[in-house]
């Protein structure tokens, strides 16, 4: 960005006559499965969004694949920017999300293959694979180009720096060891 750049909340648009197909185009390799064996929750979430494909930009629109080992999940977390809808391509998926305040009501629901669940922008949501022997897979789209990934826990317990556990003892009304231990594990990203 040069220093006379105009700074926006997103991508610079290129200059329209450079623009070539690859700009729309990503080898995303998507009919692959990938790797959750090293992922502590047990999944492993594929992003084409705009900073993997350059086109995006202003769309409004992405793409996940996301795989979940046997019992592997994708943890409560939220998309400050954007609704997603979810198809189940293999295997079967436990979701839900929950509302706003004062109801947090949750709506859960279990997914066959070829079941489609939408979480609507913002709200906490899952997915779980129930199944202790069958890896599955989900295929997401959001209505971003850069939605926006939250985990809750790794905001909350895995933040730099740290959250003091005074306020998150009282937050969650526990122990303030209990907030240590949990400011102690290793919150990772699934994200790729
Ligand atoms: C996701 O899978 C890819 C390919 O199998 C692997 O390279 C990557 O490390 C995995 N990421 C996580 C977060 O498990």
């Amino acid at each position: 960005i040069s220093l006379h750049a105009v700074l926006v909340n997103g991508f610079v648009c290129k200059d329209p006559k450079a623009v070539t197909a690859e700009d729309f185009f990503l080898a995303a390799k998507l009919d692959m499965p990938r790797d959750t064996k090293m992922s502590k929750v047990g999944s492993n979430v594929t992003l084409v969004n705009v900073m993997k494909i350059a086109g995006l930009n202003t769309l409004g629109i992405s793409l996940a694949r996301i795989d979940y080992a046997p019992l592997g999940e994708n943890p409560p977390h939220t998309h400050p920017r954007a609704t997603e809808i979810l198809t189940v391509l293999e295997g079967t998926l436990y979701v839900g999300f929950v509302t706003s305040n004062p109801e947090n009501k949750l709506f859960s629901k279990e997914l066959r293959k070829g079941d489609v669940f939408v979480f609507p922008q913002g709200l906490i949501h899952f997915q779980f694979n129930p199944n202790p022997y069958k890896p599955a897979v989900a295929i997401a789209a959001l209505s971003s180009q850069n939605p926006g990934a939250i985990t809750i826990a790794n905001a909350v317990f895995g933040s730099n720096p740290m959250i003091s556990d005074d306020i998150l003892a009282k937050a969650f009304q526990v122990e303030k060891k209990t907030v240590d231990w949990l400011q102690a594990q290793f919150w990772a990203d699934n994200h790729n």
